[in-house]
């Protein structure tokens, strides 16, 4: 690997805008309130933040229908509020990374407002309008993600139009050369202003079949969007080219990066949009975020992203983001939970890849049952209230007081039931607390150069726990995380030990790797030798 770079060492933190911190109390999180809380990210030691999207929006997927892709949303702040967020975080040497959707826009983008203004409009080509079938049915049998059909009727003109998520969501169509131009300008208006680079909203959606073949059925009985087989409405291999363009447009900036949200669960696919250097900078890796809980599990999902990564290009680790649920609740346990969270952290923090933390996690949060009444994601609306994703987008829970400290008392969503015991602020009063284990996995692994760009290995151990060891030249680190709710023995290769952490609080460290270590159940070991 050639020259290392700020996001391959560095651990990356994501916010989701309208939960974070609420500055005017008008119950939606805004950019204000994120400066305002700068000081506990610096504190956590983070390099880099991503936010979900901030760009204008009618918020009929909460900022994932942009009308405006070069502006701030009214709700969240100003320009000048982005230019005071980013010059601060700046100086506590934190980037700010944000959200671009490029799939689709809202349908009250000027854009689509154009389109859809008649076949003859300079813009009709600029999203996906087809004539309907000679019965008048849709063009094809593509689902919406977002529950019924991917096609929307436009009477005024006669034509459907695409859209992969709502119908307030219309698909860009990137096989206009007009279309990607436009879109990269939108890039190069925030890298000018100095983010370190994007999240990139379903890249793997952007690319579809030209011909718009109809979709197979997918095994099973599933209906709509999760019946089909996705061959033919995402993943096009013509996505190169779109990767290759927004590369080129990144290339033209120093140090700047893009992690793409490539929601296909094979690692192989996923590993294939970094075209090995020339394309997406990191690839989320999903099927490690949905891994269950066991050694065997997180080991095989591991091995399966190393082995499909070309050499010169670098892994990543996420477990919770917006769109799932929170891994303290995917992993939770009545009796082991909190102990689990720490193993989760201590894995995160020390595979091989750039860690992505969602906002929370520090401090253990929970998914948060929302009241039926209180349902604000369109998924809980249109498909079922089970599997909306609101509950985990809950107001961040800073301090034991009446609305948590989020900045207003009637929030958007929801303040968990327990943000009293589970809080910033008593986490912050005592050393053994979740947060302040993350805190020290971060200041190891930025002080450890095996722990933040060495190589990986996994090590045989005993049934229940994933180990491994990372290297670099002149630094070793050894890790045996204990995922079985029984105790275990390990022994690790040799090595005295320089250092390290275990998730028990005040658990002693060993004085030599390889003598028997006991592993409380579900606890993790952390070791840096010599
Ligand atoms: C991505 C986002 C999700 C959004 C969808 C449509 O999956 O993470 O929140 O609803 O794209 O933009």
């Amino acid at each position: 690997m050639g020259k290392r770079e700020w996001w391959q060492d560095g651990v990356i933190y994501q916010i989701y805008p309208r939960s974070f911190m609420d500055s005017n109390g008008d119950g939606v999180g805004d950019l204000e309130g994120i400066r305002q809380r700068l000081d506990h990210l610096a504190w956590l030691g983070i390099d880099a933040v991503w936010l979900s999207p901030i760009q204008p929006s009618p918020m009929a997927d909460f900022g994932y229908d942009v009308s405006d892709y070069c502006d701030v949303e009214p709700l969240f702040g100003s320009l000048d509020d982005f230019d005071r967020l980013q010059a601060e975080a700046g100086e506590r040497g934190i980037r700010l990374i944000l959200d671009w959707v490029p799939n689709h826009s809202s349908d009250r983008h000027p854009w689509f407002q154009e389109s859809r203004s008649g076949r003859a409009s300079p813009k009709r080509d600029w999203y996906v309008w087809r004539d309907p079938q000679s019965g008048g049915g849709p063009p094809n049998n593509w689902q919406s993600v977002f529950g019924g059909g991917a096609w929307e009727w436009d009477e005024a003109s006669g034509q459907f139009y695409l859209h992969s998520f709502l119908k307030e969501q219309p698909d860009l169509n990137w096989r206009n050369p007009e279309v990607a131009r436009a879109m990269h300008d939108t890039l190069r208006f925030w890298l000018d202003r100095g983010v370190g680079g994007f999240r990139i909203d379903v890249i793997h959606k952007c690319a579809k079949d030209p011909e718009l073949r109809d979709n197979p059925p997918a095994p099973g009985d599933n209906p709509g969007y999760l019946g089909q087989e996705h061959l033919h409405d995402e993943n096009h291999p013509d996505i190169e080219d779109l990767l290759r363009g927004i590369r080129r447009v990144l290339d033209e900036y120093d140090e700047r990066m893009t992690v793409g949200e490539v929601y296909i669960m094979d690692p192989r696919e996923a590993a294939r949009y970094y075209l090995a250097g020339e394309g997406l900078h990191l690839a989320f890796n999903f099927s490690f975020l949905r891994a269950p809980w066991s050694a065997e599990a997180f080991r095989r999902e591991t091995e399966a992203f190393e082995a499909a990564l070309p050499s010169n290009c670098w892994p990543d680790l996420v477990l919770s983001n917006h769109d799932v649920p929170r891994h303290a609740s995917r992993y939770d346990d009545p009796t082991l939970g909190e102990a689990r969270s720490r193993v989760a952290a201590a894995m995160l923090l020390t595979l091989r890849g750039t860690p992505f933390l969602y906002y929370g996690e520090e401090i253990g949060m929970r998914n948060v049952a929302i009241p039926e009444n209180r349902i604000q994601d369109p998924v809980g609306i249109n498909i079922h209230p089970a599997v909306g994703r609101d509950g985990e987008r809950t107001p961040m829970q800073w301090e034991p007081t009446p609305g948590a400290g989020f900045g207003s008392t009637d929030p958007w969503l929801p303040t968990a039931p327990d943000a009293d015991v589970r809080n910033v602020a008593l986490q912050r009063n005592d050393p053994d607390s979740l947060l302040h284990f993350y805190r020290a996995l971060i200041e190891l692994r930025r002080a450890t150069p095996a722990l933040h760009r060495g190589d990986y290995r996994s090590l045989d151990s005993v049934d229940g726990v994933f180990a491994y060891e990372r290297s670099a030249p002149g630094s070793r680190a050894l890790v045996a995380l204990n995922f079985s709710d029984g105790e275990r023995r390990v022994r690790l290769p040799a090595g005295s030990i320089a250092g390290g952490l275990r998730s028990e609080p005040r658990a002693e460290l060993p004085e030599h790797a390889d003598e028997e270590i006991h592993l409380a159940p579900s606890e993790a070991i952390v070791l840096v030798v010599d």
